[in-house]
């Protein structure tokens, strides 16, 4: 905070952008959701937001660090119609093959796409800006999908 006192305003804005997105999309009829890079889960998580349009709304969260995955599924253990997996961004065909993953989501259907402030985007090891521009289209093509990235 002391270094970057921005920072919490960053979050906040963050937030603010894929609650928004997120419902955007669901008042268009999607009713699946898949968020790629999800983070923990706080208040005002992707399905309580799509949930706000319509309570059937399916959500799939997918993170890549094991330590986000275990502690979500703890704190969502119990909601029925959410899933969290483990899974790469850079990988989107094993993510569109993941069994946890099909079992929400029919991609047969409309389905969103979320992928907010989940990763840096600069060059060096770990970037994911070249790949990245392609995977909505990979993993949800023709789907509607939102991005935005670190800077
Ligand atoms: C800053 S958090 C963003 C959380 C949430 N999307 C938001 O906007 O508030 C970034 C998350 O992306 C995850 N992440 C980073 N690279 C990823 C990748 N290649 N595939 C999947 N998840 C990734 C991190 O583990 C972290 O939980």
């Amino acid at each position: 905070m002391a270094l970057v006192p921005e920072i919490r305003d960053c979050a906040w804005a963050n937030r603010g952008f894929h609650q928004r997105a997120a419902r955007w999309i669901a008042a268009r009829g999607v009713r699946q959701f898949i968020d790629i890079g999800s983070g923990l889960p706080t208040v005002g998580n992707t399905h309580d937001v799509v949930r706000s349009v319509d309570a059937s709304c399916r959500v799939v969260y997918v993170d890549n660090d094991p330590l986000v995955r275990a502690q979500s599924a703890r704190l969502l253990n119990g909601t029925t119609g959410v899933k969290v997996i483990l899974g790469d961004l850079r990988d989107p065909e094993r993510l569109r093959a993941d069994p946890e993953l099909r079992a929400l989501v029919d991609f047969g259907e409309p389905t969103g796409l979320l992928m907010t402030a989940r990763a840096r985007s600069g060059p060096g090891p770990g970037s994911v800006r070249p790949p990245a521009a392609r995977r909505p289209a990979h993993v949800s093509p023709g789907r509607p999908s939102c991005c935005r990235r670190d800077r």
